[in-house]
This record gives C-alpha cells, structure tokens and sequence, in this order.
C-alpha cells in the first residue's frame, strides 16, 4: 500500500464527489442544486426543497402536489411501531428514540433491505419523508404524558407535524400562519449541508450497502452530538445558565476564552464558514420578527444579542474566525413555537432528513461509490511476546 494521509477530523480529505449542495465557507455562500439558499427561504417551501434535494430539478405544479400526495397517504405508522414508544423511559430523550424508531422501520418494511431496488428505494424515500415527523411527534406527545394523535392527511407535512406535537384528541386543533411558516423556513435552512458529520456518516454506513433506514438512523445519532445538530439545544442552556447565574455575558465570554472547564461558546465557529454563516443571517433576520409576534423570551434574546455583539468585537473570535451559526438563534425561535429544548435537536434532524436521503441516493448510484474505510497510524506496541507461565 502506499503513503497514508493523515486528516484528523477530515480536514483535506474529499471523500466523495457530489451534485448536491454547494458551499464557499469564505465567501458564506451556500445553494441547494444551484439555487442560493436566499431565494429558496424567500421563494420556496420545505416540500418543495425536499423534492429539489432528492430528485435534482425543482418540481413543476404537479410533481409536486403527487409528491405532497405520497407523502400523505404515508403518514400511518404500524400500530405495532406505535408500541415501541411505551418501551423507553418517559423522560427519555427523543434523538434516541427517533433513531430506533427509524432503524425498527427496516423489520416492518422488510422489502427495503436492497439498496439496488430502485421502486423500494423510492418507497422508502416516501416513507421516510412522511412517518419521521410522526415519529418525531410521537416521542414528544410520549414525553409529556399525552394520547397519540392519528396524522390528519388534509394537512401538509409541516401542519400535520405541529398538530401531532401540540393538538389534544378532544379538541380541533388551530394552526398558527406565523408558527407554520416559521418552522417551514427553519427546515428549509436545514435541509442539507453537503458532508457534515451526519451525511458522512449516512454515506458511511450506506457504503456497505445497508439500507436507507440503516443509515438515515446512523445518521439521528450522529446529528445527536452537542458539536453538531445538538448544539441548538446547548445554546438554550447556555443561555439560561447565564441568566441563572445573574452573571454578565461578558464574564461568561471571559471563561470561554480561557478556556475554562472546556467552555465554547454554543452556536459559534463552523468548520466550513470563515466569514458568516448564511442560514445564521437568515435565522437572525426572521427571529425578531418572529419572537415578537409569538411573545419568546426577551432576556434570553437579549443575552444572545450581547454574547454575539461582545464576540464579534473579540479578537479571540476574529482571529479564530468564530461567527454565529445556524443553531445560535433557531433554540429561541423553536422555544417561542412552544417546543421543549429535548425536541431541538429532533427538529434539526426532520430538517435535514431530505438531504440525508438524497445523499444516501446519490451515493447509491455512484459507480464510485467504494465501502468507507479509512485508514490509521498505528502508534501501539510493537511485537512482543507473550509471556510464558
Ligand atoms: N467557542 C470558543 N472557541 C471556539 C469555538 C467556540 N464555539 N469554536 C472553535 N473555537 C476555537 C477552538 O478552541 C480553537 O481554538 P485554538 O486554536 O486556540 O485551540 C479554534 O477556535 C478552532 O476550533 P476547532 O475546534 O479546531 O474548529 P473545528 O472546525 O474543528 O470545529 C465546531 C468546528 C463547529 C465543532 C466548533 O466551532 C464548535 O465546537 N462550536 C460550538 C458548537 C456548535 O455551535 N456547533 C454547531 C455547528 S453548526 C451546525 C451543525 O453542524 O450542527
């Protein structure tokens, strides 16, 4: 074998090639199959993005609605898959139980486990896209003790996910425009970041050829770390912390850059943005907005503010290149929609789940395509003997 590469981290290396998602970290530019994330928050819609993400083009009026149609006709979970919400702690928290409960969809759909059926695939996809909320939802209604609704197919995915997180079986239950646009944006925001460690980790285990549930599993719980998807919901418990300790966000900014206890100031720094993040623009655009109109926490808002202000002024920050990123100001909003910070991180994962499927798609279809394996530096023993007795 010849010379190997050492890349902690995956700094250098490119492991795949992809038609998907483009990203300048310089120039903070980021665009879903061309189109610049910008318009896609103004113009588009979470659905619409889904279908860009997985099948490459954006859907004329009636790819769309067939789409939106599947979907709904798929939102029903296996009554049995329901039991397995009974099977963990009530004070479970619900990335776990979302993964097991996407990886359990492989023993109901047995017909999935070929990765080359191009129709299984398909159904798989649809699948995916319409009972992830519900399980999501589930886990949630679980968590606080209340019934499980049965989805509503009049409703859109979006709709139908804030319905079966926040309506009571005996009463009708009323969306919020703002709320559902709100959270339709946020997905979108979400929707793919070309090789995160979440897709990496979906192309990984798809690499050896498991399939879409497999992976997409894989994937919940490699989105579950507090470095990468769970970094939304740490920003809130920073940010109360702060508020808890009557401390100054400015004495709180001290401990991060002496690094005290391994302190890092949550939602800042991205391995790829060196100049901002483009989602953390758009976030922090609607959050005012949406805050103001749904009555979010206004002294968690402003700790944020200041933490951000301080640090932008920073030279630690400037020098380090540290902007905020997309989970800086998202807990707020989601807190503001009424959803308890363990669901944070749930909601990052329904966002990203159209990208995790189109990559896996893509992966699958690369005649590229080779079984991951990277490889090591061995620094352990050398030979030895074993000692005779
Ligand atoms: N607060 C304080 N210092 C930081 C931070 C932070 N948030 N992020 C990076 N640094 C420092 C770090 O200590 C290091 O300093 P030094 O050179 O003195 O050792 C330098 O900046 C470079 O950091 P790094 O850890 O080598 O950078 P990375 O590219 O490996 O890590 C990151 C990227 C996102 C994991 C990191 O910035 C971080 O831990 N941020 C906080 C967690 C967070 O907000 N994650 C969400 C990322 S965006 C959405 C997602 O992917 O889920």
């Amino acid at each position: 074998t010849g010379a190997v590469t050492f890349d902690p981290g995956f700094m250098n290396t490119a492991a795949t090639t992809s038609a998907i998602t483009y990203i300048d970290g310089d120039a903070g530019v980021l665009r879903y199959r061309g189109y610049p994330i910008e318009q896609l928050a103004e113009h588009s819609s979470f659905l619409e993005v889904s279908y860009l993400l997985i099948y490459g083009e954006l859907p004329t009026p009636t790819e769309l609605e067939t789409f939106d149609h599947k979907i709904r006709r798929h939102t029903l979970l296996h009554e049995e898959l329901k039991g397995f919400f009974g099977g963990f702690p009530r004070d479970a928290h619900p990335m776990p139980v979302l993964s097991s409960a996407v990886s359990a969809l492989s023993t109901f759909y047995q017909d999935s486990l070929d990765p080359f059926d191009d129709e299984q695939v398909e159904l798989s996809t649809i699948r995916l896209m319409a009972k992830m909320p519900v399980i999501a939802a589930y886990a949630h209604k679980k968590s606080i003790g209340q019934a499980l609704l049965y989805p509503d197919n009049s409703m859109n995915l979006v709709e139908n996910y804030l319905r079966l997180s926040f309506g009571l079986a005996a009463e009708p239950y009323e969306l919020d425009p703002t709320v559902v646009k709100a959270l339709d944006l946020l997905l979108i925001l979400h929707a793919d970041h070309e090789q995160n460690c979440s897709t990496s980790t979906v192309r990984l285990v798809g690499s050896s050829n498991a399939n879409m549930f497999a992976s997409v599993s894989a994937g919940i719980n490699a989105l579950f770390g507090p470095l990468h998807g769970g970094a939304n919901e740490a920003v809130l418990n920073m940010l109360r912390q702060i508020q808890a300790s009557g401390q100054a966000p400015e004495q709180f900014m001290e401990k991060v850059k002496n690094k005290e206890e391994g302190v890092r100031l949550m939602g800042f720094g991205h391995r790829v943005y060196k100049n901002y993040d483009p989602r953390a623009r758009l976030v922090k655009a609607t959050a005012h907005e949406i805050l103001g109109k749904l009555g979010g926490n206004d002294e968690l808002l402003d700790i944020a503010m200041r933490l951000e202000e301080k640090a932008l002024a920073d030279d630690y920050f400037i020098e380090r290149k540290l902007y905020p990123n997309v989970d800086f100001y998202t807990g707020l909003i989601y807190k503001a929609m009424g959803f308890p910070e363990k669901m944070f991180t749930v909601l990052f994962a329904i966002g990203r789940l159209p990208g995790w499927i189109a990559q896996w798609r893509e992966m699958i279809k690369d005649p590229q395509t080779k079984i991951g394996r990277p490889r090591q530096l061995y620094t352990g023993a050398q030979e030895r003997q074993y000692p005779a007795r």
